[in-house]
Formats: C-alpha cells, sequence, structure tokens
C-alpha cells in the first residue's frame, strides 16, 4: 500500500496536497476525465478505507463525527486503526455500534439456529396480527403483509436470549426491510420477505465471520477485546470534543474522515420513502429505537430556509467543536454535496474558515500537476436512507482542511 501515499508540497505560498496516480486510479479517475471521480460500483466504502491508509497509521485515531451508517468506523478498526463515531442519530448509532460489535461462535451459532426454528410464512399471519394497532404510527405507511412479517419476527426475536444476538438480528431485518421497502414502489410479500430474511441472515453471518477475522487480526487481540478500540457516541457533536466517552489518552485524531449532512439537499436520514413518497419511521421501531424529531434536527435546519443561515451554523458550531480532537498535523477529509454549488461551496468554505481550518488544495498528478478540487457523482451508499433524484444527479467535491495555522 506503499504507493497510495499522499505527499505534502508547497505550492506558490499554500501548502497543498498531492494525490498520487494511484490514489487517484482506485478513487476512480480515469484519463479521460482526470478530475473528476467516479467509483465504478458506486460504492463508498474504499473511499473511507484509502484515505484512513493514506493519512493515518496503525494505533491512530480516525473520527467520524457525522458517522451515518458507520463505514469510516468500520473501515478503521478494520485497519487496526482507533476509531470514534458521533451521530445525533440513535439509528445511525445503532447500526454503527452493532456492525462493530464482535459474535462469538456461539453467538453464531444461537441466531442460526433460531433462524431454522422460524415458522414458515403461513403460520406468521397469527403471529404478526397479534395485538396489531390500526393507528400504530411505527408502522404508517406499510403494506399489510410488511406489517406481519416485521411484527412477526420482532415477536420471535424476543425468544433470543442475548441482547447482542437480538441486535444483530434487528440489524439483519433492518437491511433486509430497507432492500425491500425503501424507494420502492412494490410491496414485496411477506413469502419473499421472509426468504430475503433467510438470505440476508447468511450472508451477513459469513460475512461478519470474515470481517472480525481480520480485525482481529488487525489488533493482535482475540476478538472478544476488540470493542475497546471504537467509541460510538449518540449526540451532536457541537461539543462532543469535551465528551468523556472518547477517552482523552486517544487525541489527537490523526484524521477525520466524514460527510456531514449536505446543504440544500433532500436526504431523508430517519425515514424510508415507500410507494412514492410516503414516509414511514419503521426503521426506529425495528431497531428499538426512540424516534423523537422531525427531518431538519438530522439535517442542520430545514433545507427551504433562505441562504440556510442554520445549516451553516450548525457546520460553523460543529467544526468549531471538531477543532478539540485535533493537532496541528491531523487532516480533514470530507465528500460534501450540494444543491446549488455555486453559492453553496463558497459559503461552505467561508464557514470552514470560520470554524478555524486551512483548505488544502489537492494537487493532481498526472504528469503536470493540476491543482483543482476533485469532485463525484454522488453514489446511492446510504443504505437505510432514501437518495432522491435531485442527489443522484448531483456530485459530491472531497474537501480537505487543516487547522488554520
Ligand atoms: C451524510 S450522512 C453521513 C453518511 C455517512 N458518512 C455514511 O457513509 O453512511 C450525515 C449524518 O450526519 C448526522 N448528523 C446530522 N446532524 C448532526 C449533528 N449535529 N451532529 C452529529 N451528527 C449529525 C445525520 O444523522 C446523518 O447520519
Amino acid at each position: 500500500m506503499a504507493g497510495l501515499i499522499k505527499r505534502l508540497t508547497k505550492y506558490g505560498n499554500s501548502l497543498a496536497l498531492v494525490l498520487d496516480r494511484p490514489v487517484l486510479n482506485l478513487l476512480g479517475i480515469d484519463d479521460d476525465t482526470p478530475l473528476e471521480i467516479t467509483t465504478p460500483d458506486g460504492k463508498s466504502p474504499e473511499f473511507a478505507r484509502e484515505a484512513i491508509l493514506a493519512f493515518t497509521r496503525v494505533r491512530d485515531l480516525v473520527v467520524d463525527p457525522f458517522t451515518g451508517g458507520g463505514t469510516a468506523v468500520a473501515e478503521a478498526i478494520s485497519l487496526g486503526r482507533r476509531a470514534a463515531g458521533i451521530d445525533i442519530s440513535s439509528l445511525a448509532t445503532f447500526l454503527t455500534r452493532v456492525k462493530t460489535t464482535p459474535l462469538s461462535s456461539r453467538d453464531v451459532d444461537m441466531v442460526l439456529e433460531w433462524a431454522k426454528q422460524l415458522p414458515p410464512a403461513a403460520n406468521f399471519n397469527n403471529i404478526g396480527c397479534r395485538a396489531l394497532e390500526p393507528n400504530d404510527l411505527s408502522v404508517r405507511h406499510l403494506s399489510r403483509d410488511a406489517v406481519i412479517f416485521f411484527r412477526g419476527l420482532l415477536d420471535q426475536i424476543r425468544q433470543i436470549p442475548n441482547l447482542r444476538q437480538q441486535r444483530f438480528v434487528r440489524l439483519i431485518l433492518l437491511a433486509t426491510g430497507q432492500a425491500a421497502l425503501d424507494c420502492k414502489m412494490d410491496a414485496p410479500t411477506l413469502e419473499n420477505l421472509l426468504g430475503d430474511f433467510h438470505t440476508t441472515l447468511r450472508s451477513a453471518v459469513s460475512e461478519f465471520r470474515a470481517y472480525w477475522r481480520d480485525v482481529a487480526a488487525a489488533h493482535a487481540v482475540p476478538p472478544s477485546r476488540l470493542t475497546q478500540f471504537r467509541r460510538i457516541v449518540n449526540r451532536c457533536s457541537s461539543g462532543s470534543d469535551v465528551d468523556k466517552r472518547i477517552p482523552r489518552e486517544w487525541l489527537p485524531a490523526r484524521l477525520i474522515v466524514t460527510s456531514p449532512p449536505y446543504p440544500g439537499v433532500h436526504v431523508l436520514y430517519h425515514r424510508w420513502q415507500i410507494s412514492g413518497r410516503r414516509e414511514t419511521p419503521a426503521a426506529f421501531w425495528i431497531t428499538n429505537q426512540h424516534d423523537g424529531a422531525g427531518e431538519s434536527y438530522y439535517t442542520f435546519g430545514p433545507r427551504q430556509q433562505p441562504g440556510l443561515t442554520r445549516y451553516f451554523a450548525q457546520l460553523r458550531s460543529t467544526f468549531t467543536s471538531i477543532r478539540g480532537f485535533l493537532s496541528a498535523r491531523s487532516l480533514v477529509v470530507q465528500l460534501v454535496g450540494f444543491s446549488k454549488p455555486e453559492w453553496q461551496l463558497p459559503v461552505y468554505l467561508r464557514t470552514m474558515k470560520e470554524a478555524g481550518f486551512e483548505e488544502l488544495m489537492p494537487l493532481c498528478d498526472r504528469g503536470a500537476l493540476h491543482q483543482r478540487r476533485v469532485w463525484r457523482p454522488v453514489p446511492s451508499r446510504r443504505w437505510y436512507a432514501c437518495i432522491d433524484r435531485e442527489v443522484q444527479s448531483s456530485r459530491e467535491v472531497l474537501l480537505l482542511h487543516r487547522l488554520a495555522g
């Protein structure tokens, strides 16, 4: 991996960051569009992984202050780094925590054994309809089959004795429901949902086993001790620098790798959108999390607000706190999308400056150096949130910052 390492260099009066050719290639930049980042498979994990490999060493702390689905935290610990993930959404921290909690062989056996004993779809009608309250908001807009499926499985999950195993199964249930319902027009049948659940469970178990083998090897400790290398905190990132749950002795963070909420962009972080634009809070119910807030709570404020003043105030406040994690040698790497980049990007950059950061402009090394920001189409990477057409057609920019001198 040594070939991927960037270098810092003098460029005019400023310090610039050179992304070497292998890094550009890994980010998917091809020779015909030298300054565009594209990811051929539309996934983002490689990006967080490459940033962590390029800019940190083993045992360094990596922080994602807007952790979402937890990709950066999961990648960091799989590479032998320490990781802290912060998110205001209890759904996001649930996901990150469960994805980064190892299961023992016994846990896996128990879960698979439990799944084998599940009743067939025909018998779910009885279990799933039990205690069905007609006005229950948790199941709003879900089809009858979907309600019976989720209710039936949530009822069965209670038979699993161990909380860690139960949470893992909730994660699989969430992934199954999201794949089958979120942003979909057609309502799947109960049989299909149950079949998808069994398939997702089997493949998740083998992926999980392989992942934890790698993590244990990277940290050279038994899997049961691996959670000591990560902290996941459910809170606003403003003020998180003084939160005692992130050990002081881990600081400073070497790298912040993140995607904050995007200015003016409609992304639902807390709802599934089904059969068109009908929203359901079912994800909170499935994961047993509290859903106490509306959309603007998760997006730095309402996206229709002229000038997005609340958005930029939140950005300033969170990044002012993020400073507290950093030293002069730390790097902040962000991917950010915009609904109207022509005015929002300059304001975004000004806000980062006000929060105490200096931008490092990437130099793309292709024989001759090009100094420009690099962009890529937004991949549809949020597996629990719906991204509408407005976002899919837009691009996100790679921003690099360090503390202002
Ligand atoms: C763009 S998403 C992060 C996506 C993530 N990088 C991924 O790949 O899944 C932004 C996240 O920021 C969280 N968020 C919004 N406001 C926040 C705040 N003030 N503090 C911490 N997290 C916040 C949202 O809940 C959401 O999960």
